[in-house]
């Protein structure tokens, strides 16, 4: 079985990203180009991202969660601490984040240590969910091997008849984790290849360098 793609080919013509025309901190770049997304309405999920972690076998593995927040001190998003993430993340944080909008013809690539929020953050941000959200966060032991469907339903539907007049309250095992930004570059899509690639480096006094890279 084969199929050949070769054919498949797009011209970027959509936007340009200039030095002249942005700022100096990539977070208010980021902010106008989430802005600009969300104004696009071309994007379904337009907070999914792919986040990629060092895994403790070794390899390099890719995932895609949902971006809840961003701010100055980084990129947020929840997840169970002892998935298979999680146990890369506690082994080593560094952590690679990109997002793909293919509709703006843009892609941000960012670089990072990942590391728990406050337990009282997690906290919070569990509150605000919806129950069956939270049922979710205690039924499955996310990325472990396990026996059928049924099983999951089974897990439930007991959780569900335990919780009926009970609060539900955040499990240790599920949070949020910040990735600190240390580099972020931003990609827009120009013709004939020859695409605007702007890196933004965290210097050791905590500024930010900005540098064009090649397509
Ligand atoms: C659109 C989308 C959103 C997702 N959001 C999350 C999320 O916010 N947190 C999460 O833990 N998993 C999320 N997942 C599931 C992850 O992709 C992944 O299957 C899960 O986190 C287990 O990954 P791991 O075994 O590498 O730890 C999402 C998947 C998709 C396709």
């Amino acid at each position: 079985m084969q199929k050949n793609l070769a054919d498949y080919r797009k011209s970027y013509e959509k936007s340009a990203l200039m030095e002249d025309a942005i700022p100096e901190n990539p977070m208010a770049l980021f902010q106008t180009w989430f802005d600009e997304l969300e104004a696009s309405k071309g994007v379904e999920e337009p907070n999914a991202m792919t986040v990629s972690t060092i895994g403790i076998d070794g390899f390099p593995k890719s995932r895609v969660v949902l971006l809840k927040k961003f701010s100055e001190r980084g990129f947020v998003f929840y997840s169970n601490y002892e998935s298979e993430k999680g146990k890369a993340i506690a082994n080593n944080p560094h952590s690679c984040i990109s997002f793909f909008w293919p509709n703006l013809e843009r892609q941000v690539i960012i670089k990072g240590q990942a590391e728990k929020l406050p337990a009282q953050e997690s906290d919070d941000y569990f509150n605000s969910r919806p129950e069956g959200s939270q049922l979710g966060a205690l039924v499955s032991d996310q990325s472990s091997v396990i026996p059928s469907r049924v099983y999951l339903e089974n897990k439930l539907k007991k959780l569900e008849e335990e919780y009926k007049d009970k609060e539900i309250e955040r499990p240790n095992h599920w949070g949020g984790y910040l990735v600190k930004p240390e580099s972020i570059e931003f990609w827009q899509g120009r013709p004939n290849r020859l695409h605007d690639r702007i890196r933004y480096t965290l210097d050791s006094n905590s500024d930010w360098k900005m540098e064009r890279l090649a397509p």
